[in-house]
């Protein structure tokens, strides 16, 4: 051998070594990740989930993996955070880490970054800032805004009364007025229940909401990347989409022809007042394009989720009309019949607040959560998660903890009632998410569930037109959303 060989031989032994050890550092840095399945190239773990339930296919991989372990959904790397310990210590005790939005491709093929709900840093904070103290300045949380709820409410017992106790289809007749509740903060007035261009944005709003919870909703979350550039079922959900948008748009140019700076009359009114305060401000984050994305998320955000929450909870009570009998008595005894409920009734009925809690908790409205991500390196549970890793805090299996929940998987208000049959609070009960990013809508939601049921329970009572053994009320749809079977109800009145 001689000596050029033996050098050469000595180098490709060395560069050998080099990479062989650059390979297990890379492998080592990538094992401080959570554990979780191995990723096919692109399509990832595509073929160990089921697009069609997102939720369940999560929680088998769980078994394996343990709480907190990494998915790979196509090529988004995602942590994912199960039951109450993983979901409480990473977005309650690590806020700041944990404060991120992902990527939610559904729906940023509107919002694109735009808007509190889909953007991230800076502007997240500015617009939830802005938007929690205008909410609060229409009066959310405080004393007027209830009269507010109970005028809508009176127009839907209205409609409740016109069906005769004839069967019908609830699904409208709840997001009409759910909708016109926000809508009196973010337009400054409600629409007639038989407006056309009102059904039109609630069809588009519900459509969205359903595609989002569909497989291939679920699929192109996963491969916008690509499905943006194809024709598919999203073309049609994605055009009334831009519907809702071109309705705002046309919103907030008549709000800017007779805007009153001294009198802001609504949410876009108070937007183009803040753009004008800011107008010198190059880093202002309050112009065009964030004042129709997050009035579309107020907007949006203040009708679908109520009132399919409402809708699920009706179902749910006529399947189970002894439930709703024990309701009944609790009005009648609270309230009687004879004059409207207001929120100082809730802490006077437990059993009430118990089923509302319930519903929320069984119906489970956003079960793998609103995709959040870190905003910096993590330690989190001895892992290491890098920047902008994507991360679900999967609240359905908060809210169906066995830890927390005696019966999780059975409709049962005792979840949230002790045994003098006082209301019991579970720190597990958090279907509007906790931590920086958790939804602002709470108070208000939490509001209109309680005023319209109990209003509605003090007028009617509800019955199924078809046996109650009969009713399913598994969800029909599990992805973004659960969404509960269409169904027909009749309103007795009392
Ligand atoms: C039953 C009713 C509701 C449920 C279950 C619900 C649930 C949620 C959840 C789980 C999130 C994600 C929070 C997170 O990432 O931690 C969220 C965010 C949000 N919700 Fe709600 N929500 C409800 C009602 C409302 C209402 C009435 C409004 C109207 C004001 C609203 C507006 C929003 C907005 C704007 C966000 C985005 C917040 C952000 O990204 O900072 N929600 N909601
Ligand atoms: C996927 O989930 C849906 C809805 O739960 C179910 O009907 C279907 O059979 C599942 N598919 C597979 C392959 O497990």
């Amino acid at each position: 051998m001689d000596l050029l060989t033996a050098a050469a031989l000595i180098l490709v032994t060395c560069l050998s070594c080099l990479t062989v050890l650059s390979t297990w550092r890379q492998m080592h840095r990538k094992s401080q990740m959570p554990p979780g399945p191995t990723p096919l190239p692109f399509i990832g773990n595509l073929l160990q989930v089921n697009t069609s339930d997102m939720y369940h296919s999560l929680m088998k991989i769980r078994e394996k993996y343990g709480p907190v372990y990494t998915i790979h959904l196509g090529p988004r790397r995602v942590v994912v955070l199960c039951g109450y310990d993983a979901v409480k210590e990473a977005l309650v005790d690590q806020a700041e880490e944990f404060g991120g939005r992902g990527e939610l491709a559904v729906f940023n093929w509107l919002f694109r970054g735009y808007g509190v709900f889909l953007s991230n840093g800076e502007r997240a904070k500015q617009l939830r800032r802005f938007s929690i103290t205008t909410l609060r300045n229409f009066g959310v949380g405080k004393r007027s805004f209830e009269e507010q709820i109970l005028e809508e409410t009176h127009f839907l017992l209205e409609s409740l009364r016109a069906t005769k106790s004839e069967p019908f289809d609830p699904t409208f007749v709840l997001s009409r007025s759910v909708s016109n509740i926000i809508s009196s903060i973010t337009f400054g007035n409600r629409f007639e229940y038989e407006d056309h261009e009102f059904l039109f944005l609630l069809r588009a709003i519900l459509e969205t909401f359903e595609f989002a919870s569909t497989s291939w909703g679920q699929l192109y979350d996963m491969f916008s990347g690509i499905m943006q550039h194809l024709p598919g079922p999203q073309d049609k959900t994605f055009k009334k989409l831009l519907g809702l948008k071109e309705f705002i748009m046309k919103k907030v140019k008549a709000n800017k022809e007779t805007l009153d700076p001294n009198n802001p009359r609504d949410f876009i009114d108070c937007f183009l007042v803040k753009m004008q305060q800011e107008e010198e401000n190059p880093n202002s984050e309050f112009f065009l394009e964030n004042l129709i994305m997050t009035t579309i998320n107020v907007f949006f955000g203040g009708t679908e989720t109520v009132s399919t929450t409402l809708r699920y909870g009706i179902l749910l009570l006529l399947k189970y009309p002894e439930i709703e009998e024990k309701i009944h008595k609790e009005i009648e005894h609270v309230i009687g019949l004879n004059r409207i409920p207001n929120m100082d009734d809730r802490p006077l009925m437990p059993y009430t607040d118990a089923v509302i809690h319930e519903i929320q908790r069984f119906s489970d409205l956003v079960p793998t959560g609103v995709v959040r991500c870190v905003t910096r390196d993590t330690q989190f549970w001895g892992y290491t998660i890098p920047k902008g890793t994507e991360v679900f805090p999967v609240l359905g299996s908060v809210l169906r903890d066995p830890k927390h929940f005696a019966r999780p998987d059975v409709f049962d208000p005792q979840h949230f009632l002790d045994d003098n049959g006082q209301f019991r609070k579970n720190k597990a009960f958090i279907p509007f998410s906790v931590g920086k990013r958790y939804c602002f809508g709470e108070h208000l939601a939490r509001m209109e569930l309680f005023l319209i049921l109990t209003s509605i329970l003090q007028n009617v009572r509800f019955k199924s037109p078809i046996p109650p053994e009969t009713i399913n009320i598994s969800p029909m749809l599990v992805g973004f959303a659960a969404l509960p079977h269409f169904y027909e109800m009749c309103a007795i009145p009392l």
